[in-house]
């Protein structure tokens, strides 16, 4: 897919891996609606890629919210003339117990790394069948394939994320319409605490740059990939823990131990 002039609409622009997917898009001469909460982060990416040389509005939206999706699909239709590839890149992450999590914190993760995606693609989805043409891409995670104590709910979006892009990918079969889902692996941006760089620092994770992540998403989707996982040893603990999890059980029991300790306190039961 040819990026120059295509019509993007990117969520969670505003730091991080979106930051970087808006500049990487800008050079390649994209019109983009950068979307998400933080209206002063989406003005200045948005003006990092009009100096890029790509063409970017913004939408300020919080994707968790029940209605708005629609509103958002027809911003992009009024001002860039139709939507060609929707990234659903927004997202939170939670790193704790999850006896402890608190329920309102579950409902939000699940609002904004799950329904918000599912709900924003029901919104572009006509138009792209419509048009014969499109790219829904949804960025998960290393944990939508293996699931990680301690990231619970995370690893349950994060699944559900795959699990929504491989169905709907073989649902729009022969549309014209494709669907990649891209796994990132550790990647240093804002969404992981303090708490996870420890634990990072602790057991050798390797962690990404959030440029170096952008520029494999922007490859997946210039090349059409249905699937994408980042890093080699991902990919293969992602095909073993399919297979065999009890495996995959063993080799994280140390990692488990690591993150334990991090987040129980000496002393507390
Ligand atoms: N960093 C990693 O280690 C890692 C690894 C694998 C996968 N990923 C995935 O990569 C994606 C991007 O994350 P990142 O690492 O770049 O984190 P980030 O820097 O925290 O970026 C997340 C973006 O999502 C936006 N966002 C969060 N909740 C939103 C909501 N309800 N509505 C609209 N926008 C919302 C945030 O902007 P506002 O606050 O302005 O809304 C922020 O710009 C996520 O889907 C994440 O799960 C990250």
């Amino acid at each position: 897919m040819n990026l120059n002039g295509a019509r993007v609409v990117l969520t969670g622009a505003g730091s991080g891996i979106g930051r970087s997917l808006a500049l990487e898009l800008a050079r390649r001469g994209s019109f983009m609606v950068l979307v998400g909460r933080n209206q002063e982060r989406l003005s200045s990416a948005a003006s990092e890629a009009r100096a890029a040389g790509g063409r970017a509005l913004t939408f300020n939206f919080d994707v968790s919210q029940v209605h708005g999706h629609e509103r958002l699909a027809g911003f992009a239709v009024e001002n860039l003339g139709g939507v060609d590839i929707l990234i659903n890149n927004a997202g939170v992450s939670s790193f704790q117990e999850f006896a402890r999590q608190d329920p309102a914190d579950i409902d939000r993760l699940i609002r904004t790394n799950v329904t918000g995606p599912l709900l924003l693609t029901r919104a572009v989805l006509p138009l792209m069948l419509e048009q014969g043409r499109g790219r829904i891409v949804n960025v998960g995670s290393a944990f939508g394939s293996i699931a990680f104590a301690h990231w619970a709910a995370y690893s349950a979006s994060k699944f559900a994320l795959r699990g929504f892009s491989e169905a709907l990918r073989r649902e729009l079969d022969g549309s014209g319409v494709g669907v990649t889902y891209v796994a990132p692996r550790a990647t240093r941006t804002p969404l992981n605490s303090d708490a996870v760089y420890q634990l990072s620092k602790k057991t050798g994770m390797n962690i990404d740059s959030p440029e170096t992540v952008a520029l494999a998403i922007v490859k997946a989707i210039e090349t059409g990939r249905d699937e994408h996982a980042i890093g080699g040893p991902e990919r293969f603990f992602g095909k073993l823990n399919a297979l065999f999890p009890g495996i995959v059980n063993s080799a994280l029991r140390g990692q488990n131990r690591a993150a334990r300790e991090l987040l129980q306190p000496a002393g507390r039961p």
